[in-house]
């Protein structure tokens, strides 16, 4: 049986939870090693790190391989995940001399809520796979350095544990289950929680090669906590992973159209995010159908491969958003100047998955923390060399051509 979409196959079926419960187990600890012959040595400790690809290395050598692998990789060939951090290579900075600028203010708003620095920490899955303080570590790390923590539907904690970790600003990103009772429940537990915005995540075609072939899933324990912590009411703590792998397969909504956000918008007041978007037409019709912010997003080069990247999409959906809509982005930022060259796009903000999910694994909190503080004061830097005062004014003409 070949199903034709999945979100994130490892985690809500697929093709890798045809995989039985044993076959996943027998997989589960394989040596962990660093991915290419460049890495650094294991010694690099994560005091030492000084920037993103440092954390990769640390925790390419901490994790098991097919955590690491599920982290780092991406589907198919692997093109678009290549391309993310290539586009932003191809992006030349041209900065004016002699500005007389010292600081740069690097403070915003996302969608009227005031943040510390335009990086945002992206939803991701599975977190207590990484270290065992998981999305919580990560969202006291986020609270820490006045940014939004993106809380993944999969994090591996409630959303109700994630918001007694860290009082920061959280956006709840919303796999949605077929029940919707239960996504108009879950939607209802993150405005009481006083989440920010929900995050509609709406790009599919995961095809990991890696995850396949690893028979990459999560664990029993933390499949049935999750399917629990969702809500959903006829999960048993009896069932076998075999049984929470099929019931999982089968609970979360595959089919979702535009109509969806007319209910979603009945259910709550808080602000709407479209995670996923790569075309005009599509973000005019997020505009249309009143959404507050838009994600430009190939999901890490986690889902259909062969689109474009993502920071090649941002001014011409910028454009068509005209001002309508926040619009950020993620995808293959490594960088300070990553950031500079988005915003100079016209993003508001930007998000990191896997900087975050790596340096969550090399030193859990103060990794995370430390990681947001390496890109914070490479953006300082950057921004200062090229005159700019605030990130709330990057102009376009500090991008050659
Ligand atoms: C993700 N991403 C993701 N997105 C989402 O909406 N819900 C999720 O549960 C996850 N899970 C997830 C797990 C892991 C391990 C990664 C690396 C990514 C995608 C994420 O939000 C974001 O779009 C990308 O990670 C951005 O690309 P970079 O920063 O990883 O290059
Ligand atoms: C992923 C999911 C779960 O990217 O969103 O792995």
């Amino acid at each position: 049986m070949m199903r034709r979409r999945a979100f994130g196959r490892a985690l809500f079926g697929g093709a890798a939870a045809l995989a039985s419960a044993s076959q996943v187990e027998a997989k589960g600890e394989a040596e962990a090693l660093p991915r290419d012959s460049t890495d650094a040595p294991a010694a690099l400790s994560p005091g030492d790190a000084v920037c993103v690809a440092d954390f990769r290395r640390i925790a390419a050598v901490q994790l098991p391989r097919p955590t690491f692998e599920y982290i780092e990789t991406g589907s198919a060939d692997e093109v678009t995940l290549r391309d993310n951090v290539a586009a932003f290579q191809r992006i030349k900075l041209l900065p004016p001399i002699l500005s007389g600028v010292a600081t740069t203010d690097l403070s915003t708003t996302v969608l009227g809520v005031p943040i510390k620095l335009p990086i945002l920490l992206a939803p991701v899955a599975a977190q207590r796979m990484y270290h065992p303080h998981g999305a919580l570590a990560a969202a006291r790390a986020a609270a820490a350095c006045g940014t939004v923590f993106g809380v993944s539907s999969s994090a591996a904690n409630s959303i109700e544990e994630i918001a007694a970790a860290a009082d920061g600003p959280k956006w709840y990103q919303l796999y949605v289950p077929k029940n919707r009772n239960i996504a108009r429940r879950l939607v209802e537990r993150a405005e009481k929680l006083s989440y920010k915005a929900i995050v509609v995540t709406v790009d599919l075609g995961e095809w990991k090669d890696a995850d396949r072939r690893n028979r990459f899933m999560l664990p029993r324990e933390m499949l049935l906590k999750h399917l629990q912590d969702v809500g959903f009411p006829d999960v048993d703590p009896g069932m076998s992973h075999d049984q929470l792998i099929a019931y999982n397969a089968a609970a979360w909504d595959q089919a979702l159209s535009w109509d969806f956000f007319d209910w979603l918008r009945s259910a709550t007041k808080l602000p709407l995010i479209i995670k996923g978007i790569l075309r005009t037409d599509d973000a005019r019709r997020a505009v249309d159908v009143g959404l507050d912010g838009i994600v430009v997003s190939n999901h890490g080069g986690r889902r259909l491969d062969g689109v474009p990247a993502s920071i090649d999409r941002v001014a011409a959906i910028v454009e068509a958003v005209g001002g309508k809509a926040e619009v950020f982005m993620d995808g293959g930022v490594r960088r300070g100047t990553d950031v500079v060259k988005a915003l100079a796009l016209g993003a508001r903000a930007v998000l990191i998955g896997r900087p975050y999910a790596w340096a969550l694994a090399a030193d859990g909190e103060a990794g995370v923390r430390r990681v947001v503080e390496l890109l914070r004061d490479e953006l300082q830097n950057a921004l200062v060399a090229c005159g700019c005062r605030s990130v709330r004014d990057v102009p376009k003409s500090l991008l050659l051509g």
